[in-house]
């Protein structure tokens, strides 16, 4: 294998298995000198896994790393930051109880800030975030004080405090920033550029990639499944279509409900901060999706509307009359389920039975079940169990014990039993295999057929098409389009999530 003297960087061949998953099948991906190169794909698409190998974070099972023309037989993260790699992931990695400046300074003591006096560094951090952010942070600042945002500007100048780089790689890098930090994070990569730096960018939005890269390789279940060379603005379809491969069928239920009238209506439901405006209504026997990258205000609009957290303005009505929902119990009595996000830390009691979990929701019944006829609640357990198919087939066994795909089901059990009219899904199928996802999707559009109104947030676009009547998609904090899912393609629905154009004609 040669090495073209333009790339700085060439990997091929690299192969991550973690348990029970391929990350990386065989995946190829090369930089050549000065560019920025884009990586984009779905999510699970093996994106950071690549750049964690290419860190040394995680080590390859095969392939070959070519730096420089040069091959690294150990790939360790002091030897790749000599080469003069820096990289920001996708996850934080500060410490909250330092400074500022003691975090932008992290891992530079060799170079004689070890023993500095901390005004002089806070300065030199503070000065640096200025000129190369253009962020006004104070470098004494606790981690643990500054919002997302800011730390994300903190994590990047501490890449490339020292002046090094010779390839910047950053993994969804936008993610917790808003637009104007956005802005500045884009200037800082043009200036990168202009010094001959070479970048990495990975993200989900399309629209920033044929924006700011010069070349984009898309990847698609542990695989590089195509490169676009001069990426521009029009190249948006294109990069829907490699990503996504091909469609699903007959996964989802056949769609049997009807809408009829108005159940949940919000108005002018605004925080602040991750949303703003939000106008929605959802009719008794429909099923709505809520479709949002991570960053887009989705979890925080859920939480808003579950009663986590506080709405600045705006209201929700239940069937035309003003509705606060305070607790889990006060959404019961109002006949509305909730089911959150981490089903295992919030959704589930894990030392208690399954039918105990089950018949968990109906509040009232359960008090009466419990003091004077526990057998008929054992038995009630066991007849919604049974349907959904629970297993082991003993609802005596205890939660914890039963695999995710079957907990799953007996946070689901509790639906069937509340005779609910409203359900509002967060993330209803994450984690769960492919079995329990399908028996998950009868039993949504089940209870719309029975007249219930279903509202499901979800990061999987796939599953909110062949769900939904309607999908909502919030982009940054406001709902930019409402599509009917008869007429929407899996390529429009995703280039609205990611801000992406989509070209005449590229629809699948
Ligand atoms: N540390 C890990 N342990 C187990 N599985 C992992 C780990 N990291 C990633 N995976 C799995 O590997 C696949 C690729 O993940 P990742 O590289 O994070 O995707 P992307 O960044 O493209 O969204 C996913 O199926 C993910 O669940
Ligand atoms: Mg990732």
């Amino acid at each position: 294998m040669t090495t073209s003297s333009a790339h700085i960087l060439e990997m091929s061949g690299i192969t991550k298995a973690f348990p029970g998953v391929l990350a990386l099948d065989n995946a190829n991906l090369s930089v050549q000198a000065g560019h920025i190169h884009g990586l984009v794909g779905e999510n699970g698409a093996g994106k950071s896994t690549i750049i964690k190998v290419l860190a040394g974070v995680y080590r390859r099972d095969s392939g070959q790393i070519i730096i420089d023309g040069k091959a690294m037989a150990e790939v360790t993260p002091a030897l790749v930051h000599a080469a003069g790699l820096r990289f920001i992931h996708q996850e934080l990695h500060l410490v909250p109880h330092f400074t500022v400046a003691e975090s932008v300074f992290m891992g530079q003591e060799q170079q004689g800030w070890f023993g500095i006096k901390s005004r002089a560094m806070n300065e030199a951090a503070e000065r640096f975030l200025e000129e190369t952010l253009n962020a006004e942070i104070r470098g004494r600042t606790l981690v643990r004080d500054l919002g997302i945002a800011h730390r994300k500007l903190v994590q990047i100048a501490r890449a490339l405090i020292d002046n090094q780089a010779r390839v910047v790689v950053f993994d969804e890098p936008t993610a917790p920033l808003a637009s104007a930090e956005i802005d500045q994070l884009f200037d800082a990569i043009a200036r990168l550029k202009a010094h001959g730096i070479s970048m990495i960018y990975v993200s989900h939005y399309l629209g920033e990639i044929t924006s700011i890269c010069d070349r984009v390789a898309v990847f698609r279940n542990g695989r590089d499944v195509g490169v676009i060379d001069d990426i521009g603005l029009r190249d948006s379809g294109r990069m829907i279509n490699m990503m996504v491969g091909r469609d699903i069928a007959d996964f989802y239920p056949v769609k049997n409900h009807a809408p009829s009238e108005p159940l949940l209506t919000i108005e002018g439901l605004a925080d602040r901060k991750h949303f703003s405006d939000i106008n929605l209504e959802i009719k008794r026997g429909e099923i709505v999706g809520l479709a949002g990258l991570i960053g887009s205000g989705r979890e925080e609009l859920v939480d808003t509307i579950y009663g986590l957290r506080r709405a600045a303005t705006g209201r929700m009505l239940l069937d035309g009359k003003p509705l606060t929902l305070k607790s889990p119990a006060d959404a019961v009595k109002h006949g509305i389920v909730l089911v959150p996000r981490d089903r295992r830390q919030d959704g589930l009691v894990l030392d208690m039975a399954v039918a105990d979990n089950i018949n968990l929701a109906s509040l009232q019944d359960v008090a009466r079940a419990f003091l004077i006829d526990r057998a008929a609640a054992v038995k009630r357990a066991e007849s919604v169990a049974d349907r959904l198919d629970v297993r082991p087939h003993n609802v005596g066994a205890i939660s914890r014990l039963l695999s995710g795909g079957n907990q799953q089901k007996v946070v689901l059990a509790r639906w069937l039993v509340t005779g609910s009219r409203l359900f509002i899904l967060d993330e209803p199928t994450v984690g769960v295999d492919v079995g329990a996802k399908v028996e998950i999707y009868r039993l949504i559009e089940k209870l719309a057929g029975e007249g219930a109104a279903v509202f499901v947030s979800s990061s999987d676009p796939n599953e909110l098409l062949g769900l939904c009547d309607r999908i909502l998609v919030l982009l940054r904090g406001t709902i930019i389009a409402d599509v009917d899912t008869a007429t929407t393609s899996l390529d429009q629905l995703i280039a609205l999530t990611t801000g992406g154009e989509l070209q005449h004609g590229a629809t699948a």
